[in-house]
């Protein structure tokens, strides 16, 4: 049976939050002296000389709405990369506990497992790039501590097997944790539907893709209300901004616009998967359930070069193994995509 004070750091367990000036005092009141803020005003607008909600409740109801779980299995990060390192500071012991990633994949797992000085275990994707499951089981150790998955998986942009990912919810003691950052632009449901199935479930999205807010910094880690309520412990008391709250309220209340996005994007990228196999210096084109696609090309790193100098910027990902040979391509509108196409047309590999 998985129980979740069983893998939180000692530490963690032992510690009190911050204890802010908005959470001692809750009641109504017109003379704020309590926050240390600027009481005259602010240059940069009215409301943020004061520090915002550090609990995003107004943000937190409307999320709850639209993605079908209550308000308090949802936690808010600056960016989904401040979730993924609150939840190595979380459950891994630096210097003693490890995690277990399934490369080609989302980079920063490695990188704030470095940070947090967590080791690293590795084990490769299928060719197909899937989860190979008696594998993962085989390489848990009992300092193994938190398994992420990227579904769809970043760079290759195809979705993980749900059989795969229940059979290691299952097995596995520790955090498995679902990344779904590009989940909007797949044709599936979303694993949030069965956090109440699994304690051991953590959810991963993002307002950076499909809704379009990279620039604002909002992240979702959806879990157990228990989990999450030990990630709103350790966070950073402020760490959604005020301008952030408000943009992304606003947006929320625009799914309709999200939908035709969302459509729009998929379309393209269904016009780009149709085009590009046709291309001589196109090798292969990988399915894609996100709003981008992996393709193998002859010469990858000429191709990078000479597209660059073109002035169109793509993600060289030849260097990765099981990506050899591979560009990632973000959809873009149809006017770039056009020129994209037009660009790889002319583009002579050396054999
Ligand atoms: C799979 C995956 N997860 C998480 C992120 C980070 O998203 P955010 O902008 O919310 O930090 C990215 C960004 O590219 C990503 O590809």
């Amino acid at each position: 049976m998985f129980n979740l004070n069983d893998i939180i750091r000692p530490n963690v367990l032992k510690m009190k939050a911050y204890s802010s000036a908005r959470d001692e005092f809750k009641g109504a009141a017109s003379v704020f002296l309590d926050a240390n803020e600027n009481n005259l005003g602010s240059l940069a607008g009215e409301n943020y000389n004061r520090y915002p909600d550090p609990h995003q409740r107004k943000l937190k109801e409307r999320i709850a709405e639209i993605k079908g779980v209550q308000p308090e299995q949802i936690f808010l990060g600056n960016g989904s990369d401040e979730a993924i390192d609150l939840l190595f500071r979380m459950v891994c012991r630096p210097g003693q506990d490890s995690m277990l990633h399934l490369p080609p994949t989302y980079g920063m797992y490695e990188v704030s497992a470095n940070l947090n000085d967590v080791a690293l275990q590795a084990v490769q994707l299928t060719e197909d790039f899937q989860v190979p499951v008696e594998e993962v089981l085989l390489n848990i150790k009992p300092t193994t501590k938190i398994i992420f998955i990227c579904s769809p998986n970043n760079p290759t942009g195809n979705l993980i097997e749900q059989e795969s990912i229940t059979e290691l919810l299952t097995a596995f003691k520790g955090l498995v944790v679902v990344d779904e950052a590009y989940i909007d632009f797949a044709d599936t449901r979303s694993w949030t539907a069965r956090l109440n199935e699994f304690p051991n479930l953590v959810v991963l999205q993002t307002f950076s893709k499909a809704w379009g807010m990279a620039g604002l910094r909002l992240g979702l880690a959806f879990a157990s209300q228990e989990l999450v309520s030990v990630l709103d412990k350790i966070k950073p008391p402020y760490n959604i901004n005020e301008a952030t709250q408000e943009l992304a309220l606003q947006a929320l209340q625009r799914e309709e616009a999200l939908k035709d996005m969302v459509e729009e994007i998929v379309q393209e990228r269904e016009l780009l998967m149709e085009a590009l196999p046709d291309l001589p210096a196109v090798v292969h084109v990988y399915p894609s359930d996100a709003n981008f696609i992996l393709v193998k090309v002859k010469d990858a790193d000429n191709m990078y070069k000479y597209l660059l100098g073109k002035g169109i910027v793509v993600r060289n990902r030849s260097g990765l193994a099981g990506c050899e040979g591979c560009l990632r391509i973000s959809v873009g509108t149809l006017e770039e995509n056009q020129k994209l196409l037009q660009a790889i047309s002319e583009f002579k590999a050396q054999d």
